[in-house]
């Protein structure tokens, strides 16, 4: 206690902490004075124990290092060569750690408690995709928030989230983590994102710093496979994956998570023009970088570096400022430093990203603000917390299919048939990434659908779901080969007015190391699926997927199609009332659904080749045993109503381009209806993709009502990067489309001067 009060004088000493409220430059100002005077105070290996986190003693993200023994971790700690935890959670838990750095160690310099808020901590909104789904920015930033309220009263006080990166390939597992495959959609998201999780006072003990990853360009895993090598060029690179970080940045996250991927040769952990050129250079990132898990080291993997000691030195000069228990450079760095291989200098700009962030926290002022048990008890799995997951969850659903009107389903005197493992499962809906959720605690579609009382409402599992499995075991899935409980579930299909499938994924089929070479129904399940066919059409599926999947059987023979995700701990409520109609659908896809795995990566916005089609002869850009076209389009999703699109309007100026459309509801309910805009570039001195969203609104009609939406487009939406990485606009011809999917209804060319 000693060393923390002493401490704290030297900084009131110094500078005037309560200067800091005045305004946000004074506050920075104040921050960096307050930075450089500890770091006067600290020793080079004090410093280097800033750029150390180490993983806690109970849950585990990652593969352990042999060096990671809790007797160790705990000597470090008190010699101060520890500047951050990871995976520690619970007030006690962190308290306990928290204690020995501030009281037992020369400095008492508090931890930053690190951990994967990704779509909730204890209380699950649904997996980001899901939440992209909604396109509803505000929904999105209130989900952060939530999170970040509900983890900040556990002790955290940093999320490595938002998962940023542009995904176009659903066998990459960790699609379920980002916002989909576009850039303009993503960027905004990223946005929503980092403003809820740290609000607008990092210090306020209701919020998280963020953490922008993995940059850059995991999502480019080649063949969907996770870690794998992404080979881009400069066009993709500029263009595609970075602008989401971009904006991101600009959104003021504090901190950036690189990646394990190699990027054009370098492993992104190792690599200088990332990080030191683009992000802390012509970006101006004044937040700090962390390593992925173990990514210093794996850069021996690589074949980048020789040993750890070289790894280390490659990193720290690269500008990854902490290691994600790689144990690199606290075994390293100080001799490296000693040898000229690593500066002063550097190690100085590390330690001062990190103590500056942990000062905007509030940590020295109270280093124990995140750990209230009063708080905890009442804010973790509160009212407030399952009302905004199930409101989250309501806006995430998207509904693909709905021949016939049969849904929304009525609410008496029918007879429900509800089959699948999943429609009773409590924990697959909790998803990937929900190391603080309670197992089995989510709402299942059966206690969902209960709660509709005047049907006559039937379950039969149909197929079982093998579990014998934690998030890191590879085991779960949902059985591969057992038919037996068939029989009942086509008996209880036969004798139904309706029969309600739940099929999909388990919560953990799809996350990080989750690739698939496969994208149909697991299991038996597309062999249930058409027993089930064959003695009832009458079939609603509502799937559970953290990925887009290959569900061209069911699109050409099941009448209606839900998208339900994995949607959190409220998920069975949220489904039966989009399946009864009380919640009216208006989420839209994210991500493209292929018609096959061999369309993958399969996306809105390629470029249109030399040789687009379609042709009568063959020589066009094709498939000869499947459609280009995919199965359902980014931005797809029905709503209980429909929505006429009129009046396509633009009037370009010099500097600004205004596009107006009318939109009708023409159906009989109130919905909501996601408008899109999307342009294209025809000819451009680096060839343009055949249409880029550059615009949306989400907007919600009365049955008859119209509403003119009016978007603008500048130089932001119309320019792009050139093959030197800069920023260009060109004048010229362009198209707009718009309408209620990228495949739009209304669309007309103007000219840009
Ligand atoms: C590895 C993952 O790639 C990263 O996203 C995560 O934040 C860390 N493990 C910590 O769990």
């Amino acid at each position: 206690m000693k060393n923390y009060i002493l401490l704290i004088l030297v900084c009131i000493a110094l500078v005037n902490c309560k200067s800091e409220s005045k305004s946000n430059d004074v506050a920075k100002s104040t921050i960096d004075k307050k930075v450089d005077s500890l770091l006067n105070l600290m020793t080079l290996e004090e410093k280097i124990g800033q750029m150390n986190q180490y993983n806690g003693f109970w849950d585990v993200t990652g593969p352990v290092p042999s060096e990671g023994d809790a007797a160790k971790k705990y000597e470090h700690l008190r010699k101060g060569w520890v500047g951050s935890m990871l995976n520690v959670r619970g007030v006690e838990n962190v308290r306990k750690v928290q204690k020995v750095a501030v009281e037992e160690s020369r400095l008492g310099i508090p931890l930053i408690i690190g951990f994967d808020v990704i779509h909730g901590y204890e209380t699950q909104s649904p997996i980001p995709i899901a939440e992209a789904a909604s396109w509803d920015l505000k929904a999105i930033q209130k989900s952060a928030q939530m999170a970040a309220k509900e983890a900040a009263a556990a002790g955290i006080n940093w999320t490595f989230a938002p998962m940023v990166d542009v995904s176009r390939d659903a066998r990459w597992g960790r699609v379920m983590e980002g916002a989909g495959e576009d850039v303009f959609l993503g960027s905004k998201i990223a946005v929503a994102r980092v403003e809820g999780f740290q609000g607008k006072d990092l210090s306020n003990e209701e919020t998280l710093s963020a953490c922008a990853k993995h940059f850059a360009a995991y999502g480019f895993a080649e063949s969907g496979k996770d870690y794998n090598t992404a080979d881009i060029g400069i066009s993709t690179l500029y263009n595609t994956v970075l602008p989401p970080f971009k904006a991101a940045k600009n959104a003021g996250v504090r901190t950036f998570m690189n990646s394990f991927n190699e990027l054009n040769g370098i492993p992104a952990t190792g690599d200088k023009f990332l990080q030191r050129d683009i992000l802390k250079g012509e970006w101006a990132f004044d937040g700090f970088v962390v390593s992925d898990w173990g990514s210093i080291m794996e850069m021996m993997d690589h074949g980048y570096a020789s040993d750890k000691k070289h790894a280390a030195a490659l990193a720290a000069n690269a500008g990854s400022d902490m290691d994600m228990e790689s144990y690199a450079y606290v075994n390293e760095l100080s001799g490296l430093v000693k040898e000229g291989i690593v500066s002063e200098e550097v190690i100085n700009d590390a330690a001062r990203r990190i103590l500056k962030v942990k000062f905007e926290l509030g940590l020295f002022e109270n280093p124990y603000k995140y750990c209230d048990e009063k708080r905890e008890k009442e804010v973790i799995g509160s009212k407030e917390m399952h009302d905004a997951a199930l409101d989250m969850a309501k806006k995430s659903i998207v509904l693909l299919k709905n021949e016939n009107n049969l849904l929304p389903l009525e609410k008496s005197g029918k007879k429900i048939a509800l089959i699948g493992a999943l429609a009773s499962d409590k924990n697959s809906p909790l998803g990937s990434w929900r190391l603080a959720a309670k197992d089995n605690s989510a709402i299942s579609v059966l206690e969902g659908m209960q709660k509709y009382p005047d049907n006559e409402l039937t379950y039969a599992e149909g197929a079982a779901v093998v579990y014998g499995a934690t998030n890191f075991v590879h085991e779960v899935n949902v059985n591969t080969k057992d038919t037996s409980k068939f029989k009942e579930a086509i008996q209880t299909a036969k004798n139904a007015d309706v029969v309600v499938m739940v099929l999909g994924e388990v919560g953990f089929q799809s996350g990080e190391a989750r690739s698939s070479a496969n994208l149909g129904l697991p299991g038996v399940q597309q062999e249930l699926l058409e027993a089930i066919y064959n003695v009832n059409k009458n079939i609603v599926l509502v799937l559970n997927n953290g990925r887009p999947l290959t569900i061209t059987w069911a699109d050409n023979h099941v009448p209606a199609i839900v998208e339900a995700w994995q949607l959190g701990s409220q998920a069975g409520n949220a489904i039966a009332e989009i399946l009864y109609g009380d919640y009216n659908p208006s989420g839209k896809l994210p991500m493209t659904f292929p018609r096959s795995v061999g369309q993958v990566p399969i996306y809105y916005n390629p470029k249109n080749t030399g040789r687009p089609g379609p042709k009568k002869e063959v020589f066009w850009s094709h498939y000869q045993d499947e459609s280009n076209a995919p199965l359902y389009p980014f931005g797809h999703g029905l709503s209980y109503t429909t929505f006429n699109y009129s009046n396509l309007k633009v009037s370009a100026a010099s500097n600004e381009v205004k596009v107006s459309v009318t939109v009708t509801n023409t159906g009989k309910v109130v919905g909501k209806e996601v408008v899109q805009l999307y342009i294209r570039d025809i000819i451009a001195s680096v060839t343009r993709p055949v249409k880029e969203l550059k615009g949306f609104e989400l907007i919600s009609l009365k049955p008859s009502e119209s509403k003119e939406i009016t978007f603008t487009l500048t130089e932001k939406e119309l320019g792009f990067f050139n093959n030197q990485g800069k920023y260009i606009v060109e004048p010229g011809e362009f198209k707009v489309f718009v309408g209620g999917s990228s495949v739009t209804s209304l669309e007309t060319i103007f000219q840009y001067q």
